[in-house]
């Protein structure tokens, strides 16, 4: 059935597309940690329906909503334009068409432990490969780049992902870090990084 009226999170209005991951725990936990400046250069990665960014945009940010996924990124505008707001979309795998720095990072990346064998775009929101880190292990090694030098990048995984593996990888990228978001589920605990550049 169409989506006629849009649900609302953290006052932002949202569409939904059933090939589109819409906000779940994780989505919120992260959003919880957008406290970002005016005109400040945001980030909003994998942005899905756009929420994160728009709540970034909601705070007078200049906002790039990126993702891999086609159908994120007309969600995203439709959601920019029912919200009256303004945010840039771009098609990217992680940072393969962004060259910017930003002051303000966020990524819900796919961190669900999976074989990878379903291929529709709402499976890929979710697959993180065998351990769960497939993207994630590919983004941390990307992240200084692309921080300006007071630049602050917020990031989510789950325990089962193994949070000593992030903290190590962290450290091999020179990287100072905290953990600013928990929340324990049923069966896992959602876990909200910080970090920034020495
Ligand atoms: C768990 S969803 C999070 C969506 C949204 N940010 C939220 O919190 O509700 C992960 C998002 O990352 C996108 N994604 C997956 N792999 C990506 C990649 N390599 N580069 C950019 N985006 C990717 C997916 O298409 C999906 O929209």
């Amino acid at each position: 059935m169409k989506q006629i009226t849009p649900i609302e999170i953290q006052e932002i209005k949202l569409f939904s597309d059933k090939q589109v991951y819409f906000p779940r725990e994780d989505s919120l936990l992260l959003a919880k940690q957008v406290k970002v400046f005016p005109k400040s250069k945001t980030l909003d990665l994998g942005c899905g329906t756009g929420l994160i960014g728009l709540i970034g945009a909601k705070q007078n940010a200049i906002v790039l909503c990126a993702d891999i996924n086609p159908n994120a990124l007309k969600l995203t505008e439709k959601n920019a334009i029912e919200n009256q707001l303004k945010v840039e979309v771009r098609e990217s795998d992680l940072f393969s068409n962004i060259k910017e720095k930003f002051d303000f990072i966020y990524f819900n990346p796919p961190y669900v432990i999976e074989e990878g064998k379903r291929k529709e775009w709402i499976d890929k929101a979710l697959d993180g490969g065998k351990n769960g880190r497939k993207v994630i292990d590919e983004f941390i090694p990307k992240i200084k780049k692309h921080l300006t030098e007071n630049g602050k990048c917020f990031f989510l995984q789950s325990n089962l992902n193994g949070i000593k593996e992030t903290e190590l990888k962290l450290e091999k990228q020179l990287l100072e870090f905290e953990i600013v978001g928990r929340e324990k589920l049923f069966f896992e605990e959602l876990i909200v990084f910080k970090v920034w550049k020495k």
